[in-house]
């Protein structure tokens, strides 16, 4: 019935998922019949082609209030989740012989996605806009275009880190490249603020954002969003399959509004903030003693770095007949070709004991 496949015996940091008891299953019911009552048919017809006006109100006004500026609703694209506004992107966005750049290392299963559409990927390391600016140069310069770059800028899956402030602005500003800027984790912060995303510091310009309720209500709504511009929204709603179908998803959409109105969501995250900090310290307390890991100010990963001369894919079996698992590095670079010294280790699944007793046995393989 659902993704996740537990292993008997396994404490498993690989998966990306929430923790089951932090789901709102009952706060999530209340919003559905709140929803249904306040909306009665609209509620179960066919949306409206962008995404109902009360989740775009309610997105708008929640983004400008985390980030400054006016709220612009008209910039919304309500999705099925971030991978949905990342294929949706590609579809229109890459035409045949064009190059996608992707940051090195970044979100692994963003690849296929990208790949679906038929670019050719090529990876480059974001934290360095020079690097992307020569890249683009030395791509056009084949004759070729290069559709967008995908990063995830804040808070990212598989790092943990955020861009620098000055790298921000200077991808921003590369000539004529589009960005994706992958946004999913920026609700999920544990200490101060996020960093302004790169659409806020572009003022829109030259950057689409996407971001998701995946991580911070639930994965199984299938819910997400994309910010780009007037016309960028105008071209996502004129697709045919929108046309046909109308608004994605419309009724969990009606749902989310609620659910955001009703200041249910602002209570669910305050929750999910305390919970996911004390399972990210549980996790880097644990393995501290070992290894210097940087701790992440948000977000669902720690990225660690193994002892001088370590593969990061040869002890994975060492590491799960110890009864741990976790994601090696080399999962995360576009040909496999970096990262062998690195763990993708996610502090979202278990508990903080789990997590405690996970770093023992990850100690335990390392030797
Ligand atoms: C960076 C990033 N983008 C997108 C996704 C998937 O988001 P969604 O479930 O909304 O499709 C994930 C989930 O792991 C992620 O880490």
């Amino acid at each position: 019935m659902i993704q996740f496949e537990a292993r008997p015996g396994i404490l498993d940091l690989s998966w990306g998922h929430p923790r089951p008891e932090l789901l709102p299953t009952a706060e999530w019911g209340v919003a559905q019949a709140g929803a249904l009552r306040a909306s009665g048919w609209r509620a179960l017809t066919y949306g409206y082609a962008a995404g109902p006006h009360p989740l775009t109100d309610w997105l708008a006004a929640r983004l400008a209030r985390i980030e400054g500026g006016t709220p612009q609703p008209e910039s919304l694209f309500v999705t099925a989740g971030a991978s949905h506004a990342l294929a949706l992107l590609a579809s229109l966005l890459v035409e045949p012989g064009d190059v996608v750049l992707v940051d090195e290392p970044t979100y692994h299963l963003a690849f296929q996605i990208i790949a679906d559409a038929r670019a050719e990927l090529r990876s480059v390391p974001a934290g360095d806009p020079a690097a992307v600016a020569a890249k683009v140069r030395a791509i056009r310069a084949e004759g070729r275009r290069v559709a967008f770059l995908y990063l995830v800028p804040t808070f990212a899956n598989p790092t943990g880190r955020s861009l620098e402030p000055a790298a921000r602005r200077a991808l921003v500003e590369i000539e004529g490249l589009t960005v994706v800027e992958d946004d999913t984790y920026r609700e999920l912060v544990y200490e101060g603020s996020a960093p302004p995303s790169l659409w806020h510091l572009a003022g829109g310009r030259n950057v689409i954002r996407i971001g998701s309720f995946a991580k911070t209500v639930a994965p199984g709504l299938r819910l997400g969003w994309i910010s780009g511009t007037p016309g960028l929204v105008n071209r996502l709603a004129s697709l045919g399959y929108v046309h046909s179908g109308g608004g994605v998803n419309h009724t969990t959409a009606v749902t989310m509004a609620e659910f955001g109105t009703s200041g249910a969501y602002d209570t669910h995250l305050a929750r999910l903030r305390d919970a996911y900090r004390a399972q990210r310290d549980a996790l880097v307390g644990a393995l501290s003693p070992y290894t210097s890991i940087m701790r992440p100010a948000g977000g669902w990963f720690l990225w660690v770095t193994m002892p001088p001369g370590r593969s990061a894919v040869d002890l994975l079996p060492v590491a799960e007949r110890q009864g741990v698992s976790f994601v090696p590095g080399p999962s995360f670079h576009l040909r496999g070709d970096g990262g062998h010294d690195r763990l993708r280790l996610s502090f979202s699944l278990l508990p903080p004991d789990d997590l405690a007793e996970a770093a023992a046995r990850l100690i335990v393989a390392l030797g």
